[in-house]
Order: C-alpha cells, then structure tokens, then sequence
C-alpha cells in the first residue's frame, strides 16, 4: 500500500481515566476536551458516577463537564468492564473513602493479577477483602498510614493508585520502581498544583492541605493508538502520513527510539505542551531500506509496554532478528499477549516464539497469511491488521469489536490512510 494523509489520533487512554479520576475528586466544575471515546474510558465515567460524580455524556468532539458531589457508598459493584486502568486506579481513590465498595469487570478483568495493588494499599491501612488476587474485591477505606514502597513490578497503574491513596487519605507516600512507568499521574499533579517530586524511579507526595482544583484540560493524542498508524505507514510502499496532536511523554515514546534503531526515523513537528505533557505532530515515511531486527532492553519495556504486540509485527517484516527482553508482564495485560502475539505470529507464517520472559521473532519478507486469535485483545486486533496492509497479505482476525476499547474509529482511519487491504483482509468471522 502507499500510505497517505492526516489523522488526528484519539485522545490519551491512560490521561484521560487519570483527569476523569481527579475531576471528581476536585472541589467545583472541570471542563475537559479530546477525551478518549472508547470502553475503557467510559467504565472509569460510569464507575465515577456510581459513586456519585456528575459526569456529562462523553462524545466525540463535546466538552465533558464533570463535577463532584462528596463520594458516596454505591449502592451496587462497581464494573471495571475491561479496564485494568480502571480497577486499579479506583481501588487507590477508595482506600481513602471511609466506606465499603465492590470492585469487579468482565472475564479478562478477572483474570488479571490485584494483589500488587492491594498489598500496598493493605499497608496503608485499607481493608480489602481476601478473594485472593483477582477481582471481585471489596475495599473498605479510611484512615491511612503513610507509607515508602518498593514496588517490585514498574506498573504505572501501582503508582498512581498509591498516590491516589495518599491523595484522598492526607498521607505521604514514596513509591520506588525497578524502572520509571509512565509518569501522567505525576505530571497532572504538579500541572494542578500539588506537591509531588520525582527523582529517577522515585516518586513523593507529601500532602499540604492544598485540594485538588477543579481544571479545564485538553488530552493529547493517544501516542500508543498512533503508532498502529505509524506502523502501517513504516511498512507501507509509499507515501507520507501525518498524524496531529500526538502526546510524546518520553515515559511512552520507547517505541519511536526501537523504530529509529530499526531504521524508522519518525519526525517530531511543532513541539509544545498541553497541560504538562509534551504534544506534538509526526511525519512518517516508510524507511527506504526497509526495516532491521534489534534487542529491546528489559529498561526500554516500560516505555513502549503496550506496543510490543506491534513492534512484533514490525520485527517479523524486518530483516534478521528482532528479541524483546523481560516481558513477562505481557502475560497479565487484556489477553497473555506474550503467547498470544508469537503463537499468532507463527499461525501466519513468522517464526517467533517465547522464550521464558524474552520473545524472539525472526524477520521474513514473505506474505503472511492466516487466522489470527484476538482473544479480544484491543492491541492485538489492531497489530494483526496493520501486519494486514502488506503486499499479498490474508489476515483473518477473530473479531475487529475490541478495537472500541481504546481507538473506536481504528479502521476506518486505517482505510483513509491507504491500508484498506488490512480492512477487507480482516474479515469479521464472528
Ligand atoms: C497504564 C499502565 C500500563 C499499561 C496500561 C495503561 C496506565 O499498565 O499497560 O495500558 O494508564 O497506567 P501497567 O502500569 O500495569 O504496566
């Protein structure tokens, strides 16, 4: 395909739960743009509004108006849908409200691991109840202790539910990561005036008195959403694609510095900050060389977390081999992406496989065809598609809804840009 135009990317999954989650908590009406349209986003609206925040319709295009009534005991769970995000970051928010509250979400959600939330948030002093590990969880919040936490995991969702914690209960918390995750939660912090230092992986928040303000805020573009964009664009023939208003945090533009190394050079254009984070326009030419493998360090994970479904994707286009090191956190996102990424890589013709925590792909250049298990995975769906754009491909994906979850508009936007043979290739068969 020859890849052509200008797409403006929806807005930040991961900032937009995080404004959400701060506007209801704010004393008076915030009003905010470019908010993500998609599932996720809408179970942190509706799990806000159970609890007693008012929260206007979220559409494409509308200012969301969201203003707080004290929280209150909902009066049934509270469903998490799909969200991770979601789950965790409540759980931190609740453990400072002095009452009890259900947490729970779908199949996927279920399975997901809790307890490196609820450890901490125990050692607080929230009284979670003992399920074991995985949701349904029922949280009884009220008087915090402070607390200094090594995490063992770099998890963003972990260390922003323990500065929610030390939020809404009043106390100091230092959190220590074995790498830095993404650091949104942070970033709107300080944005709003509120007493948070970051030294290298060390977070602290000591509470002053001072809360949360209400705020007008602009979400930037959903850097992890573009770069399926940027993706299609790298493996495309031709052409040149513009993508507008994409956020370039660099806690989550690794992929962009694995894709350079590769031989993808992504321009950054018009550079400026909305709202405390870093924004800016990408140009993407496919490279003229074509691509080649490379290693992902363990340190580079958490910067392009989510992204490994389609940097795999690139790898098995690229010349040699490419390895990703110690993603084993792969296994516990909204599918096993680890298994699930090389055993759908193998099913079209890829040689990749995962070897204990590393997932090893080999580059081929011939097309690839076949089924594909999404497992109603989001990225997974959209990763495959992309694989779909290429000369002579046949992608069969099991199912295209999940792409709702966090880029509703994923395919249409992929056809406009050029890549509609991954469109007709990925036949619905559900
Ligand atoms: C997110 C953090 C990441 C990421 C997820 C969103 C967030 O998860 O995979 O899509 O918004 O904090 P972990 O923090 O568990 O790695």
């Amino acid at each position: 395909m020859r890849v052509q135009g200008v797409v403006r990317p929806p807005g930040d999954k991961s900032i937009s739960h995080r404004v959400l989650m701060l506007a209801a908590l704010a004393r008076g009406e915030s009003e905010l743009t470019g908010l993500l349209t998609g599932d996720d986003v809408k179970s942190s609206a509706r799990v806000l509004r159970q609890l007693g925040a008012e929260i206007s319709a979220i559409r494409d295009g509308v200012t969301v108006r969201v203003s707080r009534a004290p929280l209150t005991a909902p009066r049934a769970p509270l469903h998490c849908g799909n969200s991770g995000t979601t789950a965790r970051l409540l759980l931190g928010i609740l453990a400072g409200q002095r009452f009890a509250a259900t947490l729970t979400g779908d199949a996927s959600l279920r399975r997901r691991p809790m307890r490196r939330v609820t450890e901490p948030l125990r050692a607080m002093g929230a009284q979670i109840s003992e399920h074991g590990d995985t949701l349904p969880l029922t949280i009884h919040g009220g008087r915090l202790r402070g607390l200094t936490y090594k995490s063992p995991v770099a998890s963003a969702q972990v260390k922003s539910a323990l500065l929610f914690a030390a939020l809404t209960g009043g106390v100091p918390v230092t959190i220590r990561e074995p790498y830095r995750s993404r650091d949104h939660t942070e970033r709107l912090l300080a944005h709003l005036g509120l007493e948070i230092h970051e030294h290298d992986s060390v977070v602290s928040y000591q509470p002053s008195g001072v809360s949360v303000p209400p705020f007008k805020l602009s979400v930037p573009g959903d850097t992890s959403s573009a770069a399926f964009l940027v993706a299609a664009a790298v493996l495309a023939e031709g052409g040149e694609l513009l993508l507008e208003n994409v956020g370039v945090n660099p806690t989550r533009t690794g992929y962009l510095v694995v894709l350079e190394r590769m031989g993808a050079h992504v321009e950054r254009v018009n550079l400026r900050d909305q709202g405390g984070e870093p924004v800016a326009d990408l140009v993407v030419r496919p490279p003229p060389t074509g691509l080649n493998g490379t290693e992902v360090t363990a340190a580079e994970v958490p910067t392009l977390v989510d992204e490994v479904p389609v940097l795999a994707v690139l790898a098995s286009r690229a010349k040699g081999s490419t390895v990703f090191r110690e993603v084993g956190e792969l296994r516990v996102k909204e599918s096993n992406r680890l298994e699930l990424v090389a055993a759908n890589l193998r099913a079209v013709g890829v040689h990749a496989e995962a070897r204990g925590n590393d997932l090893h792909v080999e580059g081929n250049d011939r097309p690839p065809r076949g089924r594909v298990e999404t497992a109603s995975d989001h990225r997974l769906a959209m990763a495959f598609a992309v694989l779909g754009t290429v000369p002579a491909a046949d992608i069969r994906l099991s199912e295209r809804r999940s792409v709702a979850i966090s880029y509703p508009a994923f395919f249409k936007d992929l056809k406009r840009i050029g890549g509609g043979g991954a469109h007709d290739a990925a036949r619905d068969r559900d």
